[in-house]
């Protein structure tokens, strides 16, 4: 493994709160926008790669609290981290960008691609995770503030074969993100979640958004979001609840005839199958998004840039263009994914490292540009005059 991955440590002594009501990064939205990831905690950890590459785990990786895991500095076709997945249980304040976590068979059966069982102040922007064994994104029990932005959450393999469960205490917002070739669970939402502009492609007989049957309420806005069916779909998106499930629903369009044009229609009350769900109104006062996409235009921007976009791998070129791109025609649930048409997670070219003398993280090139010292490896954790640290306006700035 030729990987560096360099992990930036310091203690938190002269640093000051008041960077708290900074966004976890420029343009961050939803429940989870204000994560602190690195830039919170008595430690923090900035994880940033100086070559992309594939990965491979045999135990889970469990994320700490206070991280930040900044997948857009690894150059060439950045990282995919290939096997047993990652859980974020217990953790609070965490970025994660533009990085793939495929799971696959050599994960252990019973768990999930992505876990949180319990934490809170998350974002997932701009992951690709696939292959879960039990689910592939999975959300369940006392969790909080989480946003998953400009994501794909692809192809949970069988025989369970699940996006996930999105069920919290406190808010989950999924916005302009990808659910592609799961049988069920597009997700299934119980608590407080918002669901905005995303896409949901060839779901199977499970569902595309279930609502949750549950004892205890939920309150849920489902806004402007995309259901194309495919091959392996045989119900409508919308299934489940009861009248526990308080929901608001609106301008979402279904396109059910896999024909390979888009040409549905916006489901109306009556053609929503949500039988027993109590409707609302108006929506709840969520964080929501600064610029609400038409349908079809959140189908032109996840199409465009969702996942580890910076550099799209070979699954995820395959799932946007050949599946969702025939808009109906083409997509199946799989059992394996290292056999065709898949192959595996692909080879990953790893790019060359830019010079970084002082081996703090932020490049030579950058440190010149913006005024910092290549020589001096204190300043990357150094807090810049909009508050973010240095290192993090160079990850920011390479998106
Ligand atoms: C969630 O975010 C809100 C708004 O920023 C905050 O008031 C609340 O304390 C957060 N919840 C948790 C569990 O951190
Ligand atoms: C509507 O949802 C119910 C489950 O709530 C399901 O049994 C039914 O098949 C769905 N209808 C269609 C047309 O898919
Ligand atoms: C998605 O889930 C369904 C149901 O378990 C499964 O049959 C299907 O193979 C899955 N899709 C993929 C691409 O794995």
């Amino acid at each position: 493994m030729t990987h560096l991955i360099k992990l930036v440590l310091a203690s938190l002594l002269a640093f000051s709160h008041c960077a708290s009501a900074l966004l976890a990064f420029p343009g961050a939205e939803g429940f989870g926008a204000q994560s602190t990831g690195g830039r919170g905690g008595s430690v923090y950890i900035i994880v940033v790669f100086a070559v992309g590459g594939l990965i491979k785990i045999t135990s889970r990786i469990v994320v700490s609290s206070h991280v930040t895991i900044a997948g857009q500095t690894a150059p060439g076709q950045g990282i995919t981290v290939y096997g047993n997945g990652i859980s974020y249980s217990a953790a609070s304040n965490t970025i994660t960008r533009y990085i793939r976590f495929r799971m696959g068979k050599i994960g252990d059966s019973g768990k999930d691609g992505i876990t949180i069982a319990n934490g809170e102040n998350m974002i997932f922007d701009h992951v690709s995770v696939s292959w879960g064994r039990d689910e592939t994104f999975s959300i369940n029990g006392d969790v909080s503030n989480i946003t998953i932005s400009d994501s794909i959450i692809a192809q949970g393999l069988e025989t369970h074969s699940c996006g996930g469960l999105m069920q919290s205490t406190g808010g989950v917002s999924i916005i302009r993100t990808l659910y592609i070739d799961n049988q069920t669970r597009n997700p299934k939402v119980k608590g407080i979640n918002e669901f905005v502009n995303n896409v949901v492609y060839n779901w199977g007989g499970g569902g595309g958004y279930i609502a949750g049957d549950s004892d205890g309420p939920s309150q849920a806005n489902i806004m402007n979001n995309v259901f194309i069916s495919g091959p392996s779909t045989t119900i409508h998106p919308f299934t489940r609840g009861n009248a526990n499930f308080h929901t608001y629903v609106s301008n979402n369009y279904y396109d059910p005839d896999q024909d390979g044009t888009l040409n549905g229609f916006i489901l109306s009350p009556t053609t929503e199958n949500y039988s027993a769900v109590d409707f609302q109104s108006a929506r709840y006062p969520y964080p929501t998004v600064a610029n609400l996409l038409s349908p079809t235009d959140a189908l032109a921007k996840v199409r465009a840039s969702a996942g580890a976009s910076k550099s799209r791998d070979s699954i995820d070129n395959y799932l946007i263009n050949t599946e969702l791109g025939s808009l109906g025609k083409v997509g199946a649930l799989i059992t394996d994914p290292t056999t065709a048409p898949i192959n595996g997670p692909g080879t990953i070219s790893g790019g060359t490292a830019p010079t970084d003398t002082d081996k703090d993280g932020i490049p030579d090139s950058y440190e010149t540009a913006h005024g910092l010292n290549p020589n001096n490896a204190a300043d990357a954790v150094a807090i810049a005059s909009n508050g973010y640290m240095n290192i993090e306006n160079y990850v920011n700035s390479l998106v």
